[in-house]
């Protein structure tokens, strides 16, 4: 899928960062000679990408290091995606790329995490005999226990799916990380069964984690420095989290309802400090409400933008797709978004294109609908048949690959007009910019964003990441806003 786009020359930095391709790599060097070394790669959404900061903080409580570096290592963990096809052959490939460690240091500790791992379970251990530990996103609270019985020289697979597992007690070990921006998972799994979709399968039910470990967590990372939150979920919206019997009390005392939905979680995030920003993603368009816009008003803290997959623009294939809403619907959300939080609100989409049986008109339909929102960006992918979903079972993957391709690239290069013409109408106005650390192009420059989302370049005239500017913007690429600071 990347080297499709990549292929098409307009492979957008946003698309890459959220496809399959990319793996992180530890930063952190550990400064602990005698301890045993963990190297961990994460490919996927970014909710993987949270979770191997939770499996770090599970392992460091065993006495691990981080190593920056594979061949330091005493445990390799990958932490995988299924999405598409190309994200497990993506996989595959780097497990390849560690045969040469394994010969030489046969002690190695070989992991697959994540959604992989879950969809193939024992089976992964049969086919890349490598791999010494196969673990299920639910399962690593077990992860010292396998890996020591690795060690003994017994394989492990845990891929058990709780329908409790939120994670909520262990503080992350923040990876990668700027020190301004974090993200926090506030929910796992998904109850929707969007019959393209391999995540309610390999990320099992749909369930909320307690607000006040959320919170908890908002704060601390306020406290150490952050200004930004990103709250993360398959499905934000249907966040729910309704009190037991005995925290009631504890709750009625802190002012909160005995129900906890994701508009109150929102106000309870926000209010940890004016200065911290709070973002989230994803939304579902079937169960964004009108009381999580007004929530979002009310607030500044909370930025204005929205993360809103539509998947497609033709009401017949959003049924096939068991997505539950119509292009009618969609439309309306968009309508209400612009008229409670106006037209700079940032909006962003997933497409598919080459559906099931998606006819010429209706990939029409996508583009019209995309001319009509005019998104601020969007990732874009072509359909790819995933085993056991329920459109696998019942629909043919029946639109040939150049379609599939064709058409995607038709998304694309509508999405790099609005991109542009969005960004153009920036130009001249004065936005408030949390800055990120400096530009990856010169150091001579800042980078941050604005409350859309937009990545916002200007020069260094001596702030420090973690600060608020006022940048008033003067120029822009469909990508990015240049502009400079202002009083
Ligand atoms: N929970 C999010 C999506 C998570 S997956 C939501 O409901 O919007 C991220 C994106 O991957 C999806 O929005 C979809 O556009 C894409 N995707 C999922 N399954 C796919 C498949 N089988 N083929 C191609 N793209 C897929
Ligand atoms: Fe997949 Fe649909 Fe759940 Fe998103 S909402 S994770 S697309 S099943
Ligand atoms: Fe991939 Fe699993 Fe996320 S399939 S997109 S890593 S939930």
């Amino acid at each position: 899928m990347t080297q499709v786009i990549a292929d098409l020359e307009l492979l957008d930095k946003k698309t890459e960062e959220q496809d399959e391709s990319c793996g992180v790599k530890i930063s952190k060097e550990s400064n602990n000679d005698q301890a045993r070394k963990l190297y961990i790669e994460s490919y996927g959404c970014q909710m993987n990408f949270s979770d191997s900061e939770i499996v770090t903080s599970i392992l460091q409580k065993e006495g691990f290091d981080t190593t920056s570096s594979f061949d330091k290592a005493d445990v390799i963990l990958l932490n995988t995606c299924s999405i598409r096809e190309k994200a497990e052959l993506t996989v595959r490939k780097r497990l390849t790329q560690f045969n040469k460690i394994k010969e030489d240091r046969p002690e190695v500790t070989i992991g697959v995490l994540g959604c992989m791992a879950e969809r193939l379970k024992a089976k992964l251990l049969e086919e890349e005999k490598i791999v010494d530990l196969v673990v299920g996103p639910d399962a690593y609270r077990d992860l010292p226990n396998l890996v020591k019985q690795a060690e003994d020289g017994e394989k492990g697979v845990n891929t058990f799916l709780s329908r409790e597992e939120t994670y909520a007690d262990i503080s992350p070990v923040r990876l990668n990380s700027n020190g301004v921006t974090a993200f926090i998972s506030i929910m796992r799994g998904c109850d929707n069964m969007c019959s393209f979709c391999v995540v309610p399968f390999t990320r099992g039910r749909e369930r909320s984690r307690d607000p006040h470990s959320i919170v908890k967590e908002a704060e601390e990372l306020f406290q150490n420095g952050f200004r930004e939150v990103t709250l993360l979920g398959q499905n934000v919206d249907s966040y729910k989290w309704s009190a037991e019997e005995n925290n009631k009390a504890r709750l009625e005392k802190q002012g909160v309802d005995e129900v906890v939905n994701f508009a109150n979680l929102l106000e309870m995030v926000a209010k940890v400090s004016p200065d911290l920003r709070v973002r989230f993603s994803t939304s579902h368009p079937k169960d964004i409400t009108d009381e999580v816009l007004h929530t979002m008003k009310q607030y500044e803290n909370i930025c204005k933008y929205i993360h809103l997959p539509a998947q497609s623009g033709n009401s017949r294939v959003l049924e096939l797709m068991n997505r539950t809403y119509d292009r009618e619907w969609y439309i309306n959300r968009v309508d209400t978004i612009r008229d409670i939080l106006g037209e700079d609100c940032g909006i962003s989409s997933d497409m598919i294109a080459g559906f099931c049986t998606e006819t010429e008109e209706e990939h029409q339909d996508t583009l019209s609908l995309m001319d009509y929102v005019k998104y601020d960006f969007s990732y874009m992918f072509f359909y790819s048949e995933r085993p056991g979903t329920l459109a696998a079972k019942k629909y043919e993957d029946d639109i040939p690959l150049e379609v599939k391709k064709r058409r995607l690239q038709e998304i694309i290069a509508k999405q790099q007009e609005h991109s542009l013409e969005r960004n153009k109408r920036d130009i001249g106005k004065t936005f408030k910019v949390l800055i990120e650390g400096t530009s990856k192009r010169s150091d001579e420059d800042l980078q941050g964003r604005n409350t859309a989302n937009k990545v916002v370049i200007f020069k260094n005239t001596g702030q420090q990441k973690g600060q608020y500017v006022n940048v008033k913007i003067h120029d822009c690429t469909a990508a990015t806003l240049f502009g400079e600071i202002v009083e």
